[in-house]
């Protein structure tokens, strides 16, 4: 069975297909609006979202499918101590496909363990949020028309902001793109992210402490929130909240074309003036997730059919081993559920958690 738990489940071809399918049902709504008829959609929230769970509600009704699921932990059986593994297994009795956003890290992983249907990872913890780099993805796309050759400068929390995460990941498989990463020490990059970017050839990147040092070069930019519901030290939050803010003065030296992506909720961090510039696609950005997210649901539902004929094994089964290592991160769902601990081996015989990415002491 096929998931979506990161952006690295799916391989280049496979992101182009799923933004050209989003392309076109731009260009053909009308063609797709019985595609999913009969379908149903669960989406399991355990953290609070406007944006994404609207998006993915909005996408099946679009597709002429059903929605069913809850918004908050609160409202579901968590609150009587019910696994992961169990719900899921439970919902693949009801639904065709399932969205979840969980607080814990590697949550999603689980659930595509037990399920059996599609699991899509709508965001988990700190750690990853692939949809919304779909959406980023097509966004980028549509507005300058490629997703080679470009310098991308990422701005604010790039510690806990799982959306930033994904899209390096998923940017990692293009040609020519140089990021640069703008933020205060305390919100640099986790570990595992620059060494993975270490790794990587075809990727440039470089850490910068302001936005002004590089605003000429960037094709584009994108702010993120400081993601006050992860910190664990309330003086640390006050110390970095207000880190950078972008308005009209800062954007007199960006180029022309370059555009301005936040994955929003936005707080402080872009100021209502720069909404009315033509640069600003945040808004626009919203919109190209609803589309995506029909194409994936297309997509991943098309491959658990042909799946079905073939029988295809769990992919963790060959990716991971358990060796009595323990997870120490404390955002882990392997800290908090009884699953296997699990781990991949990297190439300098390191090990790395297998839901989180945390590298084992
Ligand atoms: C982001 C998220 O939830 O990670 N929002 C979203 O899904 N569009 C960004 C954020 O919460 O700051």
């Amino acid at each position: 069975m096929r998931h979506l738990i990161e952006p690295t489940d799916l391989t280049r071809e496979e992101i182009e297909q799923i933004v050209a399918l989003g392309e076109d049902i731009i260009a053909n709504r009308a063609k797709y609006s019985e595609a999913c008829k009969g379908k149903k959609l669960a989406t399991l929230f355990y953290e609070p979202s406007t944006r994404t769970r609207l998006s993915f509600t909005s996408a099946m009704m679009e597709l002429g499918g059903n929605v069913l699921g809850f918004s908050s932990a609160s409202s579901s059986s968590v609150t009587k101590g019910e696994t992961v593994a169990d719900t899921v297994r439970v919902i693949s009795c009801f639904a065709d496909i399932i969205a979840m956003r969980h607080f814990k890290e590697g949550a999603p992983l689980v659930a595509s363990q037990y399920a059996t249907i599609p699991v899509i990872n709508a965001g988990d913890g700190s750690h990853a949020h692939p949809t919304q780099t779909l959406t980023d993805l097509l966004t980028i796309k549509r507005e300058k028309g490629r997703l080679d050759n470009l310098t991308i400068g990422f701005c604010g929390d790039l510690k806990f902001g799982r959306t930033v995460h994904s899209l390096i990941k998923a940017l990692a498989r293009y040609e020519n793109v140089k990021v640069i990463l703008i933020s205060p020490e305390e919100l640099r990059l986790p570990d595992y992210m620059l060494q993975e970017m270490q790794e990587n050839s075809k990727l440039s990147f470089r850490e910068v402490r302001t936005m002004e040092e590089v605003m000429p070069e960037l094709d584009v930019l994108y702010m993120t929130r400081v993601q006050k519901e992860r910190f664990l030290d309330d003086d640390e939050f006050e110390r970095v909240k207000n880190s950078f803010v972008l308005d009209p003065g800062k954007l007199l030296t960006a180029k022309k074309d370059m555009i301005i992506l936040h994955p929003l909720p936005r707080v402080n961090e872009i100021t209502r003036e720069v909404d009315s510039d033509p640069r600003a696609a945040y808004f626009r950005q919203v919109e190209n997730g609803k589309f995506v997210r029909m194409a994936l649901i297309l997509t991943l539902l098309k491959w658990a059919e042909e799946q079905k004929a073939e029988g295809a094994a769990p992919r963790y089964a060959e990716e991971y081993e358990v060796n009595g290592h323990e997870c120490h991160n404390h955002s882990c769902i392997s800290r908090t559920e009884d699953v296997d601990q699990l781990f991949r081996r990297e190439k300098d015989g390191s090990f790395r958690c297998a839901y989180c990415e945390t590298k084992a002491r």
